[in-house]
């Protein structure tokens, strides 16, 4: 028997990444092969001409698995039934404006669409947030959204995930597929932490660990950690526009992996709700090293952590809760 069409939404889908996302998803590259997808674009006013030509270019191309495309600016429309959303929406910083500007811009996009979802989505309904400020986007669709389960809101940071993979695979001229087990920790900002303390490496001679292999501490402890922090800015200045094409993709590994399992001995990074896992602050959404079975993802546990891991852990931790500070004052709320 044919399988139900998920129904997947995508906010802020006029925009860049939202081009290179939605033909990934009619394409099966997030759901998997045989699973029929209806797409929810949502996008403001001023785009809705554009986001019609995205309608336009979807039904073009024809896409066998792709049921169905609704494209509106109505944003309860948009949610109604939604079994994924994928929340590319949100206030580009620009120039001249002060930090808690853009917050307060992105905080109350994020209540209003908590409040939409809240109210239309499907039970059980799955969020990824990659919209800058990732983390605290998704805490406040969390704080907002009361009868989501928290378990079910999380924001991207597999893409800096897959940046640390490709720079150890190119500095070992491996391919990423033979690297696995980075870990990033923290906020999908500048003081993220690409660890690969536990990261390993196939090779002809067997697995072996990151360190071992590429035995160059200066590399791994300091240019490798700046060039995945700084990797956004560096695509920025290169081809003038931020990524979208790397954003879309491990937007598509983020959900795979959430509803389809991470492949056995295998994890990935997820921003999700802190249960206090590594001392990190109770309800944050920070970025954790989880595997995932059954549609559920789980932090791995256990894992040895040194000094030099600890304050970068720390000092990510320290930034989230001053975001979270600023939104709520953003809000008129106190934490
Ligand atoms: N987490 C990550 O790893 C990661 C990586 C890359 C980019 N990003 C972030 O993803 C977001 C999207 O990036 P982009 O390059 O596609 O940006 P973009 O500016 O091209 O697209 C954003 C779209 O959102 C729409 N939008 C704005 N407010 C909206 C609202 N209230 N409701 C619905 N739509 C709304 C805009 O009209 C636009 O079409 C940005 O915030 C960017 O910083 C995150």
């Amino acid at each position: 028997m044919e399988k139900e069409p998920t129904r997947v939404l995508v906010t802020g889908a006029a925009g860049q990444i939202g081009y290179a996302l939605v033909p990934m998803i009619a394409r099966g590259l997030m759901l998997g092969p045989d699973q029929a997808v209806i797409l929810h674009l949502l996008d403001i006013e001023p785009a809705a001409e554009a986001l019609n030509g995205v309608k336009m270019e979807l039904i073009d191309a024809a896409f066998p698995l792709l049921k169905d495309v609704i494209a509106t600016t109505d944003v309860m429309e948009a949610c109604e039934g939604v079994d994924i959303a994928i929340m590319l929406a949100g206030f580009p910083r620009q120039e001249g404006m002060e930090r808690k500007d853009v917050m307060s811009k992105n905080v109350s996009i994020y209540k209003a669409q908590a409040s939409a979802l809240e109210q239309q989505a499907a039970e059980n309904c799955k969020v990824l947030v990659v919209a800058n400020p990732a983390n605290t986007n998704a805490l406040i669709l969390k704080e907002f959204a009361p009868s989501i389960p928290e378990k079910n809101i999380t924001c991207l940071t597999m893409l800096d995930h897959n940046r640390a993979i490709g720079q150890i695979a190119e500095k070992l001229n491996l391919h990423a597929s033979d690297v696995k087990n980075v870990i990033i920790w923290g906020n999908h900002s500048s003081t993220l932490y690409p660890d690969v303390n536990h990261a390993t490496v196939t090779t002809t001679d067997g697995v072996k660990r990151v360190r071992e292999l590429v035995a160059d501490d200066h590399w791994l402890n300091k240019e490798l950690i700046t060039t995945v922090q700084q990797r956004g800015a560096a695509i920025i200045k290169a081809w003038k526009l931020s990524s979208a094409l790397s954003a879309a993709s491990a937007a598509c590994d983020h959900i795979r992996n959430w509803v389809l399992g991470t492949n056995k001995g295998s994890w990935i990074s997820m921003g999700v709700y802190s249960d206090g896992s590594y001392g990190i602050q109770h309800g944050l959404i920070y970025s954790f090293p989880v595997t995932c079975k059954n549609g559920e993802w789980s932090i791995v546990q256990g894992l040895k952590i040194d000094e030099f891991s600890r304050a970068k852990m720390d000092a990510t931790e320290k930034e989230l809760i001053e975001e979270k500070e600023l939104a709520y004052s953003c809000l008129g709320q106190s934490i």
